[in-house]
């Protein structure tokens, strides 16, 4: 069988900064307790669209892939906040990267997205139906956060990650995989007004309805169980040992949440990569941001086998043992960035408040 590695990385923050401090004047919350309870202390706000995230961070993975997008075979995009729903994300990055040759699909899993978007990608890479991907996970959450609700202002962000799967011969690449569901509690973490399934006139009544609403302990509990199960499983069936495991890349939902599934693979904290203090919990883009963060700090080493695991709204969750090939640096890089903005964050938010309500306390 053909082995699919990951040969490009990227990243896109866009560069507003919601700091704990600014949301101690939005809501009845303070530094301490979102430090010590989620592990956060700032997020990214966007001034551009899901889309254009995803492809400045995917032009950065194909440039470090040393590759053309004429090149790539499917674009796919893991995200629950695309620009719109018709057309797909997927086609708006397929386009503006000039992907000429790809397919181009949307994946939503939540925060299991990419995880999803890695391990469907690959098996189509390993079958030989493709040669090339190009995996994204992009979000623009807080378009979706009433800043009114303390219990979820302070745990979003914006950004997007994406890496290139290529076919080779190399050894490497995905070595097991596991993905689950649990609809039974999709009311736990939702946004019940973001489709079809909303009375219009209702929601023009209830504009919250759009916004995610969520039973924070109740998903707390949940993401342990089948984040730590998830990242167990795959381990076993890649036939590792524990100890074999050179890196855990967990979703950065919660650093509790992150420390129990690092407890519960009996795994020495220093294996685990945790950057949600810069960015908070970006869905989606979570694991390619991370895996992108941990190779710029060498903390991904030749051949190194890596354990990615997620959970999310659904509830979903997905798990990959992931041997990493042997280069390690990008191939180059792209000095393009997102158009500038003036870096207001309440500015950039006021929109926001006009339809949720609340705003800074004056
Ligand atoms: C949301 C979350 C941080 C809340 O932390 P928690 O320890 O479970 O806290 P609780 O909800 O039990 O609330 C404890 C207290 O803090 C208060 N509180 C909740 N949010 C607060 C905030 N932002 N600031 C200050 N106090 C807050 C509660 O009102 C409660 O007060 P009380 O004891 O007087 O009733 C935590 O449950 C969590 O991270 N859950 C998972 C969420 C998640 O990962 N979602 C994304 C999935 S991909």
């Amino acid at each position: 069988m053909t082995n699919s590695i990951i040969t490009g990385w990227g990243k896109c923050l866009p560069p507003t900064v919601l700091t704990n401090h600014d949301l101690e004047s939005l809501v009845d919350t303070n530094d301490d307790w979102i430090t010590s309870r989620t592990g956060i202390k700032e997020r990214r706000i966007s001034h551009v669209g899901t889309a254009e995230l995803a492809t400045l961070a995917g032009k950065r993975a194909l440039a470090a892939a040393g590759i053309e997008a004429t090149d790539v075979d499917l674009v796919s995009v893991a995200t629950c906040t695309p620009d719109m729903l018709i057309p797909s994300a997927a086609s708006l990055v397929q386009d503006a990267l000039g992907a000429t040759n790809a397919g181009a699909i949307d994946q939503n899993a939540a925060c299991s997205g990419f995880l999803y978007g890695l391990i469907t990608a690959s098996g189509m890479v390993q079958a030989g139906v493709i040669d090339t991907a190009l995996v994204v996970g992009a979000e623009r959450l807080t378009y979706f956060i009433d800043f009114t609700d303390r219990g979820t202002a302070v745990l979003f962000g914006d950004g997007a990650g994406a890496v290139v799967v290529q076919a080779t011969d190399e050894p490497g690449g995905l070595k097991a995989s596991d993905m689950g569901s649990d609809g039974s509690v999709a009311n736990i973490l939702w946004a019940p007004g973001s489709g079809t399934a909303t009375n219009r006139m209702e929601l023009q009544r209830n504009h919250h309805l759009q916004a995610i609403a969520m039973n924070g302990p109740e998903v707390f509990k949940r993401a342990v169980k089948a984040m730590g199960d998830s990242a167990a499983d795959v381990v076993a069936k890649a036939g590792w040992d524990l100890d074999d495991v050179d890196l855990l890349i967990p979703h950065q939902a919660n650093v509790r949440i992150i420390d129990a599934t690092a407890r519960r693979l009996q795994l020495d904290p220093a294996k685990v990569f945790v950057n949600i203090a810069s960015y908070g919990n970006t869905s989606a883009a979570t694991i390619p941001i991370a895996l992108t963060e941990a190779l710029e700090s060498r903390r991904v080493t030749p051949g190194a086998k890596i354990v990615f695991a997620a959970f999310g709204a659904g509830l979903s969750w997905a798990a990959a043992a992931w041997e990493f090939g042997s280069r390690v640096e990008p191939l180059g890089t792209t000095d393009e960035e997102l158009p500038p903005t003036d870096g207001n964050v309440m500015t950039l938010l006021a929109d926001n408040f006009a339809y949720y309500g609340g705003g800074p306390a004056t």
